[in-house]
C-alpha cells in the first residue's frame, strides 16, 4: 500500500534544489520530478525537516506580481527624486521636481499598470528588495502597487488611475525634507520627533503646490494622504467628503503596507490581523467602500505561507479560495515522529470550522522564523535532546 503521510509534497511537481542526506551525499538533484518512490526515498534518509519545508513550500508558491528587477527600477526612481530634494546642489531652483524626474516616475507607473494589467492573480505580501533604510522608497512603490489595484477594483478609467498611482508614488515626498536622523531611526519616535513627522504632508504640498506639470489630484494626494473621514487626521483635520475619494483610497492603501511591511524596529504584521485592524478604523476614520475593494484584490494566505492553527499545530498553505479567504487548505506539517521525519496531512478549514490560523511564518526564512515560532508559541515543546538536535539540523 502506498503510504500517503508526505501526501503534501505534490506530486508531479519538480525538486527546486539538491537534496542532500544528512552525511552530505546528494539525494535528489534539482528539477527531478517528485514521485512516491522520490517521498520514500527522502523518508528512508530521513532528510531533514527544513527541506521538505522548503519543497512544499517552493511547489505551492505563486509567482510574485511584479519581478524583482521592476521592484527594484522603481525604487530607484523614486529614491532618485527623494534625493534630488534633499541633495540642495542637485536641486534645481525652478522646479521641486524637475520634468525629467517627473518623466522618470511616470515611466514606472506606465510599467506598473502594464505589468498589472497581464496578470490575474491577487497581491499577497510585497516583496522586499531592499533593505530597511530604504523603507520609503519601497513602502511608496508598494502603496502604488495596491493603489492602481484598488483603484481598478473601483471601476475608475486608466487615466484616472495614472493620476492617482502618480499621487501615491509621490504622496511621502514631504519626508525628503524631515531629518535623515528620524527617518532612518532605529525605534519607535518620541512624542515629539511624531510633530516633526506629522508635517510631512504639508512640506510635501508646499514644496510641489505651484508646479504645473502635476495635477491637483496628485498635490491632493501629497497634501491629504494622512486625513481621516471622521477628522482625526492631519495636517487640516478634514472630514468625511472633505476628502477627496481618491485621496480615501491611498490612505488605505497606505496604511496597509505600512503595517505589513517590515520596518527596523518590529516584524510585519500578519495580513489577517492588519486587516482587521484597518476594518475596525474603516468605521469611522476610513472610507469602508475602499476597505471592501482593496480588501478584494489582497490574498490573506497566499500558497507557500507557513499557518500555525488555533491548536497549535503548523502548516503550509497549499490552495487558497478567495470566496473564503480566512478559510484555505493546509498542508500540516507534524514535527512530533522522530526527529528528521515530517509528516504531511492534507487539512481543509472549511470543513474544520472550530480552527483558525493565528499566525503565519515565512518558510524561506526558516531558520529565523521558526525560531521565533518556538519562541512565540511554547506549545511545540522541544526536550533538550531533541533542541539540540533541532538547533544543529537549522544553524
Ligand atoms: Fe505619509
Amino acid at each position: 500500500m502506498v503510504d500517503r503521510r508526505l501526501d503534501g509534497i505534490e506530486l508531479g511537481n519538480v525538486t527546486a534544489e539538491n537534496i542532500f542526506s544528512r552525511d552530505g551525499s546528494l539525494l535528489v538533484k534539482e528539477g527531478t520530478i517528485i514521485s512516491y518512490e522520490l517521498i520514500s526515498k527522502l523518508k528512508k534518509h530521513k532528510v531533514n525537516y527544513r527541506d521538505i519545508l522548503s519543497e512544499i513550500s517552493v511547489a505551492n508558491k505563486a509567482e510574485p506580481l511584479i519581478p524583482k528587477e521592476e521592484m527594484v527600477t522603481s525604487i530607484q526612481a523614486v529614491e532618485t527624486v527623494f534625493e534630488d530634494i534633499m541633495n540642495p546642489d542637485k536641486l534645481r531652483t525652478e522646479s521641486a521636481i524637475p520634468e525629467d524626474n517627473i518623466e522618470l516616475v511616470k515611466k514606472v507607473i506606465n510599467s506598473l499598470m502594464a505589468t498589472l494589467s497581464s496578470k490575474e492573480e491577487l497581491l499577497y505580501r510585497l516583496t522586499d528588495v531592499m533593505g530597511v533604510d530604504e523603507y520609503t522608497y519601497r513602502h511608496s512603490v508598494n502603496v502604488t502597487i495596491l493603489t492602481i489595484l484598488t483603484a481598478k477594483a473601483m471601476g475608475y478609467v486608466e487615466a484616472e488611475i495614472k493620476e492617482i498611482a502618480l499621487g501615491a508614488l509621490l504622496h511621502d515626498i514631504g519626508k525628503a525634507l524631515i531629518p535623515v536622523s528620524l527617518l532612518k531611526k532605529k525605534g519607535r519616535l518620541s512624542p515629539e520627533e511624531i510633530v516633526v513627522m506629522k508635517e510631512h504632508p504639508q512640506l510635501g504640498y508646499d514644496l510641489i503646490k505651484d508646479l504645473h506639470n502635476l495635477p491637483n489630484s496628485v498635490k491632493d494626494i501629497i497634501h491629504l494622504h494622512h486625513e481621516k473621514m471622521d477628522g482625526s487626521g492631519y495636517p487640516n483635520q478634514l472630514c468625511g467628503l472633505e476628502i477627496p475619494r481618491y485621496v480615501r483610497l491611498v490612505t488605505v492603501c497606505d496604511m496597509y503596507d505600512a503595517m505589513t511591511t517590515t520596518r527596523v524596529y518590529r516584524k510585519p504584521m500578519p495580513i489577517h490581523t492588519a486587516l482587521e485592524i484597518l476594518m475596525k478604523d474603516a468605521v469611522y476614520k476610513l472610507d469602508p467602500e475602499v476597505y471592501r475593494q482593496m480588501t478584494s484584490t489582497i490574498c490573506l494566505y497566499p500558497t507557500g505561507m507557513g499557518a500555525i492553527l488555533s491548536d497549535g499545530r503548523i502548516g503550509i498553505i497549499s490552495k487558497y479560495r478567495h470566496a473564503s479567504p480566512t478559510r484555505p487548505i493546509i498542508q500540516l506539517v507534524d514535527f512530533s515522529l522522530e526527529l528528521g521525519q515530517v509528516r504531511v496531512d492534507e487539512l481543509d478549514l472549511q470543513k474544520e470550522k472550530t480552527l483558525f490560523i493565528v499566525d503565519t511564518w515565512d518558510v524561506n526564512n526558516f531558520n529565523k522564523d521558526f525560531k521565533n515560532l518556538l519562541e512565540t508559541h511554547p506549545f511545540y515543546e522541544l526536550d533538550e535532546k531533541e533542541q539540540l538536535e533541532y538547533t544543529s539540523s537549522i544553524s
